[in-house]
């Protein structure tokens, strides 16, 4: 079916005509995939001429990119959109005009329809796989017609983008989507749909383009990104560390990060590439959700405390410094207080650098959602508390580890004093310096102290401009 054609046979109704948008504003919620969608919408809503809004003045066009991972961040875009249709209707009797709202992400991918009949202010419902369709879409909303457009082409939507104009040393790129593991308590295999790899060549092309345009830094992005598979420039099949080591020969290219990565989805090759690529950074988020191995079959994680472990030890063995960094659930349906005491121990033994912890949050349609079971929110609550108490304090260990030594620090941000300035190490902390630089600088600091978020540092030289 043609494009037009699946707009026009899902039409969500009429509305009053609007003029088109020049302004734009995009609200990216949730992981960093969505920040990177955030960024190809607006790549998109560039090429028409459409600019950001300025800077404390309201958008006539926002887009509120949703995430629909937990049933918070799920209900955000509703009080959001009533926000808008306030602020909208003040503007309005002010004689100015109230915002088009469009609707993107998971949400929208999940509730289109609902969202469609509780909001009628909302003119586009765009899913993840869909954006690319962003324009003509637009066009219907400016003639007054509602349009809903939830489609999932095999990842058609990379070829519909513009080229990248990324400015920032510190840029992400989506090489995988899609999540085929059904872990039963996660929306993202019906969100994001089956997994898919872009084609070697595109992201090579990409990621140039990134770097031409002032990136040092590329985060390669996947829901399970060490899935990522297709074939190199030679046609030789490749995984996620073959793209690695073809992505590090790129000059200009300081720093290559991945997430998230899924313990089945580790091989040799990667393993190894942590030991052999100096740009690849020494740094893993590989999230092990419980420490129990009854909950982790639960949760159909397919893997258990132990393997994890001993993955894990194959990594410290090829670098031994490595940040590791892991997602957590708390309060999954029928997890015990022994089985939560479990998840304490694999921090412990682990001694994370950073991690995540949620309480765990029914979602519609997913299996655990009617397990029985389901948690007190009280014992969620405790056991959260608990739990991140428990990671802070390796959290700073791991920081105050780091006290002493010299390591380059790739500068992001102005800090809030001048001359101050706010980079990432190798191990993804923040580190605050002073001197004379620039946003992209590669600069040589000295650890001197270290806090539970963040450390402070001394510049030793500049190792690179
Ligand atoms: N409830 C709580 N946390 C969840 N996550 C995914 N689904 C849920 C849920 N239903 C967490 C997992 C995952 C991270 C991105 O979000 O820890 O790794
Ligand atoms: Fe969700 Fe599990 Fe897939 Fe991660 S691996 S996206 S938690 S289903």
């Amino acid at each position: 079916m043609l494009a037009s054609e699946a707009h026009a046979a899902k039409g969500a109704g009429l509305m009053k005509p609007q003029s088109p948008p020049k302004t734009y504003r995009v609200k990216s919620f949730g992981c960093q995939m969505n920040v990177y969608d955030g960024e190809r919408m607006a790549e998109l809503l560039g090429e028409r001429g459409i600019q950001p809004a300025p800077e404390g003045e309201e958008a006539d066009l926002v887009i509120l990119n949703t995430c629909h991972i937990r049933e918070k961040a799920a209900e955000k875009v509703y009080s959001d959109i009533g926000r808008l249709v306030k602020a909208g209707n003040k503007a309005e009797a002010q004689g100015g005009r109230a915002p088009m709202i469009a609707v993107a992400g998971c949400v929208a991918q999940a509730e289109g329809e609902e969202i469609m009949a509780r909001a009628p202010a909302v003119s586009i419902v765009v899913g993840p796989q869909a954006y690319h369709r962003l324009p003509e879409m637009l066009d219907k909303a400016a003639q007054g017609e509602r349009a809903t457009d939830t489609d999932m082409p095999a990842i058609a939507k990379f070829d519909g983008l513009p080229a990248r104009r990324k400015r920032g040393p510190s840029a992400f790129l989506t090489v995988q989507e899609g999540c085929d593991k059904f872990c039963t308590y996660c929306v993202v295999p019906y969100t994001r749909g089956a997994e898919i790899s872009r084609p070697f060549s595109h992201l090579v092309t990409e990621a140039r383009k990134l770097v031409e345009t002032g990136a040092k830094e590329i985060t390669l992005l996947g829901q399970n990104v060490n899935a990522w598979s297709g074939e190199d420039e030679k046609g030789r099949a490749a995984g996620l560390a073959g793209l690695i080591h073809a992505l590090a020969a790129i000059d200009g290219l300081e720093r290559i990060r991945y997430t998230t990565s899924h313990p089945n989805d580790m091989d040799e090759a990667l393993i190894a590439a942590h030991g052999e690529v100096s740009k690849l950074m020494p740094y893993l988020h590989l999230p092990v959700q419980s420490g129990s191995d009854r909950v982790l079959k639960a949760m159909n994680r397919q893997h258990t405390a132990e393997s994890y472990l001993r993955l894990l030890e194959q990594f410290r063995a090829v670098r031994p410094d490595i940040a590791l960094s892991g997602d957590f659930i708390v309060g999954f349906p029928s997890e015990t207080e022994a089985e939560f005491e479990d998840t304490l121990r694999i921090v412990d033994e682990v001694r994370y650098a950073h991690a995540f912890s949620f309480k765990y949050s029914p979602r519609p349609g997913t299996p655990a959602a009617t397990m029985d079971g389901q948690i007190a929110p009280e014992i969620m609550d405790e056991r959260l508390q608990r739990l991140q108490s428990r990671i802070a304090q390796h959290q700073l260990a791991f920081n105050q580890a780091s006290v002493g030594k010299t390591c380059k620090v790739l500068v992001e941000r102005t800090g809030r004093n001048p001359g101050q300035w706010l980079g990432k190490s190798p191990w993804l902390q923040s580190v605050w310096f002073d001197g004379d630089y620039a946003i992209g600088d590669l600069v040589e600091v000295q650890i001197a102290e270290a806090g539970p978020n963040s450390l402070m540092g001394l510049v030793r030289e500049n190792a690179a401009a």
